[in-house]
């Protein structure tokens, strides 16, 4: 199976180091938080609610764009509004949530080479993924990219870096203390901090360590054959 897993808390630029690794390499991009996000947005706007969510018929897709469709409607902009953020941890936490996502997110990504993003891909979604990598940076260059992402969206409203810190710094607190699959880095997972990093920097690293463990491997194979 080929995976690449890639953790890391919000605004170390994940995502879009793992849409990008997914083009480079052909493989299918899975964002998980879209879905906790697609979850959360359901509860708050009354559509769901989390005691019958395992009786519940919710279907998630997700378009050719990598854009989010809830019973096959695109609600990317509803999931990525700063409300649906500073609620999302709290529906993550809960285990009959996460043990469907789960399922559903091994079930996409073992039909295809996949590149998935998330808190707990290398560590439980996915563990013996091959290649894991765990994605870091300060809170001031996390707060500033996540800003500028809110702004370039049209969604930043009244936040400002302080604002936006303090989500991220309660996320984080929330995501790894919570009992169930909590935001760490796998033991085997290589460590990025992205701080002083340009997109296109991350990109290779990634790209750069997986086909070097590719490389690794296929000359193993070699020797136990020869
Ligand atoms: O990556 P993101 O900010 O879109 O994720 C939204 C929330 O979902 C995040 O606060 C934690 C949760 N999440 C999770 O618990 N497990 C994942 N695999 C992905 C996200």
């Amino acid at each position: 199976m080929n995976i690449v897993a890639i953790d890391g808390p919000s605004g170390t630029g994940k995502s879009t180091t793992a849409k990008m690794v997914a083009e480079e390499l052909g493989y299918t991009y899975l964002d998980t938080g879209a879905m906790y996000r697609a979850i959360a947005y359901l509860v708050e706007s009354g559509e769901l609610r989390v005691e019958s969510f395992q009786n519940s018929q919710i279907k998630l897709s997700f378009d050719e764009n990598n854009q989010i469709l809830i019973n096959g409607v695109n609600r990317e902009n509803e999931i990525r509004d700063p409300k649906i953020s500073a609620v999302v941890s709290k529906y993550s936490a809960v285990p009959a949530i996460r043990e469907a996502l789960t399922a559903q997110q091994r079930e996409i990504a073992s039909a295809q080479p996949c590149v998935l993003d998330g808190r707990d891909i290398g560590t439980v979604v996915f563990p013996n993924a091959k290649h894991k990598f765990f994605l870091t940076a300060d809170y001031k260059t996390r707060a500033a990219r996540r800003l500028l992402e809110l702004q370039n969206a049209g969604k930043a409203g009244d936040e400002t870096l302080e604002s936006v810190e303090t989500n991220l710094r309660a996320r984080d607190k929330a995501d790894s203390t919570r009992e169930v699959a909590p935001l760490v880095k796998a033991q085997d997972a290589i460590e990025i901090d992205t701080s002083h990093l340009t997109i296109q920097e991350q990109v290779q690293k990634v790209l750069q360590s997986v086909s070097e463990a590719a490389r690794c491997n296929n000359s193993l194979d070699t020797t136990h054959k020869g």
